[in-house]
């Protein structure tokens, strides 16, 4: 195998992949084909047809590359919401299939794991962020100084990467915000961990955390509960 495969996957293996969220218009019809009626239902509720248009867009290659690592139907696969949100499959059998979707403008990002919990995050760099407010009020001690010691020209960048080092942990631990951002600590070079004390009930599980490249003017990254495993540093354009 020269590559990551839409359709293999070996323990202990991670892939991502990105895709537009916008589908042009003639692939639409087979794209809502792949979506359940449950889906349909919810895209059918969106009130700008762009908005439902990505909507399904995302299910359905979701629903796609799930089905291709699976071998069934994609419109057929159980997807279930956790109580915060996570989309996960609901049959013991595909219990070994991890996967987390992150969306941002006009780009989705899928990644997927063998026997271990997976998250990822993607945003659009805006510059109109206050760094230093949100810094303040999401980050931790540790956060705050690696942030503080960096030249002021690279700190917009270097936010939003450590912000989405942070988002991916929280959305593997399937939390997402429920659980207040500086409870995880996510600095770069070292396994993340959910700080000590704060929060009983989360499992005091290490890390591994990446940044991967999504597309220009993004900062993504992907983080799977398991401090020492090997991640893609970039995203394969998915093939449907
Ligand atoms: C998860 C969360 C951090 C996403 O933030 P975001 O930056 O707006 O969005 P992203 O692009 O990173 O991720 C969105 C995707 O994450 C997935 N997701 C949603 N909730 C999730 C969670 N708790 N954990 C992991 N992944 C989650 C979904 O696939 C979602 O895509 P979809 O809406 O198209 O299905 C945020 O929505 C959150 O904290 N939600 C939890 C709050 C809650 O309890 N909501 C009630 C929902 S039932």
């Amino acid at each position: 195998m020269t590559g990551p495969e839409p359709d293999r996957l070996q323990p202990g293996e991670v892939q991502l992949w990105r895709a537009a969220l916008t589908a042009p218009p003639d692939e639409l019809g087979d794209l809502t084909e792949c979506v359940s009626p449950t889906e349909r239902e919810r895209a059918s509720r969106f009130y700008a047809a762009t908005d439902r248009d990505r909507y399904v867009a995302g299910r359905a290659r979701l629903r796609r590359l799930l089905a291709g690592y699976l071998r069934a139907d994609p419109a057929e696969l159980p997807l279930a919401i956790g109580p915060h949100g996570k989309p996960y499959l609901a049959d013991p059998a595909a219990g070994w299939l991890a996967f987390n979707v992150a969306h941002s403008r006009d780009l989705i990002v899928y990644a997927v794991a063998r026997g271990h919990d997976i998250g990822v995050d993607v945003e659009w760099v805006r510059p109109d962020l206050d760094v230093d407010g949100l810094t303040r009020r999401f980050f931790t001690a540790a956060e705050r100084r690696w942030l503080e010691r960096l030249p002021t020209e690279r700190r917009l960048a270097a936010f939003v990467a450590l912000w989405t080092r942070k988002e991916a942990v929280l959305k593997g631990l399937g939390l997402g915000l429920t659980l207040p951002p500086q409870q995880v600590e996510a600095l770069p070079g070292r396994p993340a961990r959910v700080v000590p004390g704060v929060e009983a009930t989360v499992a005091p599980v290490r890390w591994s955390v990446a940044a991967f490249a999504a597309g220009t003017g993004y900062r993504a990254a992907v983080a799977v509960a398991s401090p020492a495993l090997r991640l893609p540093r970039t995203a394969a354009p998915l093939p449907y």
